[in-house]
Order: structure tokens, then C-alpha cells, then sequence
């Protein structure tokens, strides 16, 4: 069964205040107005998870995840977070191989797939991203450029694996610039991800897996992108951080 997800991606953003005041209210929206069944996610910062995610667990419908995640088990790596850490206290959903940690980071797809691993060793969902730079589209290779993405994190995975990955798509050119991917843009994208995965894995888990849209979705786009046939929810960035919109959003499914 597919499931719908919205998830909110609050980046480097908020302070402990304001990341208790935020969940709050989302929570009050979402007991208030939500009556669909969908999967609503938020990924604070790392400091917040603790108190964020106790409000999180008195919600049947809010889940907690973190926005990133070390590769290795433990030990000496000054300032990384591992994936036991992350479990310990009530995260379910991991943010893997965003955009900006690809970039800033330089994660490549190995250590991505590490990352994955680690996650599901641990009984925690990825949340995989993918997505191609403007250039890559202009020239018309966007379909070979995210194909690769998938390919050289995810084949490595195992069928049971698999089961428990959400794939993001976020074209690099709609994170945050006011410019989202039209619906049959998304539409068709999502539609070729997934032909990719029943490639890697079996057609059934490929016909399950929750494929998200990310880049620029607010309340006034996401109604039309959420009604495409393979986009079953979104990763949502600056809208996730005011509880209206955030709301709106997710009501849009
Ligand atoms: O993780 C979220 C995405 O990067 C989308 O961000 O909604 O601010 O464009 P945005």
C-alpha cells in the first residue's frame, strides 16, 4: 500500500523556542483539520529532535525525522550524529543525500548508500533524495542524470531494504527559488523514478514506494502537484516553517 507523505524540512532554522512553538501548533492543525490518512514528518535540527519528538508521539499521524545521519556505527568522528543516536530518541525517518549536503558536504553516492544502511540496520526509514541541477535539465538529461542518482545509492540494497526507502525528488532549481516544477514535469519524473526502481527491485515494492516532490510546494501549488498520479506527497522546505502553510499542505493531499 503507497502511503501519502508530507514532511517538513525545517533546515537550519529555529531555536529551541521557536522549534517547540512550531510543532505545537502543528500539531493543534493537524488534530483539528486533518482527517486524510497521511504520513505528516518533521525533520528539526538535530538539538530539537528530543523535545520536538515528545509532542511528535502523543500524534498517531506526526512522525519525527532527522535531516541527516552519520555513515559509521560509532566512535571517533567529532561532531557526527549515528543512526543508534537518532533512534534513541523516537526518530523514524532520516533525510538522506539532500541537495545541500551534496553540495556543501560533498556526499557522494557511496557514502549515501552507507548512510542508508546504517538507517534501516536500525529499523529507521530513509527519506532518499534525488534531483538534477538546472543545467542538466536545459541540456535534457535530467531523466539520465537522476537515473544514475538512484542507481549508484540504491542498487545495493536488498528487496526487504527497499521496503523501507521514501525517494524525494527535488530538482535543484526549485529548492527554494519561487520556481517549482510544473505537474507534468514532477508527473513525469516520478513516473520515470519509478520504472527505474521496478528495474532494482521487484515490481510490486517499486508500485509501493512513496515518491515525494520537493521545491517550492506551498499551499498554492501543491493541491495540482499532489494530484499526479505518481506523486504521493511532498518534502517541504520554507513552507514547513509557519504552521498555516505547512498545514495547508498537507491538507492538499
Ligand atoms: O527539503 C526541502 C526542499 O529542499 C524544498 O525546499 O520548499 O524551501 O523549496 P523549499
Amino acid at each position: 500500500m503507497r502511503k501519502k507523505i508530507v514532511a517538513g524540512n525545517w533546515k537550519m532554522n529555529k531555536t529551541a523556542e521557536e522549534a517547540l512553538s512550531l510543532v505545537s501548533e502543528i500539531d493543534n492543525m493537524v488534530r483539528d483539520e486533518v482527517n486524510s490518512e497521511v504520513t505528516v514528518v518533521v525533520a528539526p535540527p538535530f538539538p530539537f529532535l528530543q523535545s520536538v519528538g515528545k509532542l511528535v508521539q502523543g500524534n498517531d499521524k506526526m512522525h519525527l525525522a532527522a535531516q541527516d545521519v552519520s555513515e559509521h556505527e560509532s566512535g571517533a568522528y567529532t561532531g557526527e550524529v549515528s543512526a543508534a543516536m537518532l533512534k534513541s530518541v523516537g526518530v523514524e525517518y532520516v533525510i538522506i543525500g539532500h541537495s545541500e549536503r551534496r553540495m556543501y558536504h560533498h556526499e557522494d553516492a557511496q557514502t549515501l548508500y552507507q548512510k542508508m544502511k546504517a538507517t534501516i540496520a536500525h529499523g529507521m526509514k530513509p527519506i532518499f533524495c534525488c534531483g538534477e541541477p538546472l543545467e542538466e535539465r536545459d541540456a535534457d538529461r535530467h531523466f539520465d542524470y537522476v537515473g544514475k542518482q538512484l542507481h549508484d545509492s540504491l542498487s545495493y540494497l536488498s528487496n526487504e531494504e527497499f521496503d523501507q526507502v521514501v525517494i524525494a525528488y527535488e530538482p535543484i532549481w526549485a529548492i527554494g527559488t519561487g520556481r517549482t516544477a510544473s505537474s507534468q514535469q514532477a508527473q513525469e519524473m516520478h513516473e520515470y523514478i519509478r520504472e527505474q526502481l521496478a528495474r532494482m527491485f521487484d515490481a510490486e515494492a517499486a508500485y509501493n514506494a512513496s515518491i515525494l516532490y520537493g521545491g517550492s510546494c506551498n499551499p498554492g501549488n501543491a493541491k495540482e502537484l499532489f494530484s499526479q498520479a505518481d506523486v504521493d506527497g511532498g518534502l517541504i522546505g520554507g513552507a514547513s516553517l509557519k504552521s498555516r502553510d505547512f498545514t495547508d499542505v498537507i491538507k492538499s493531499i
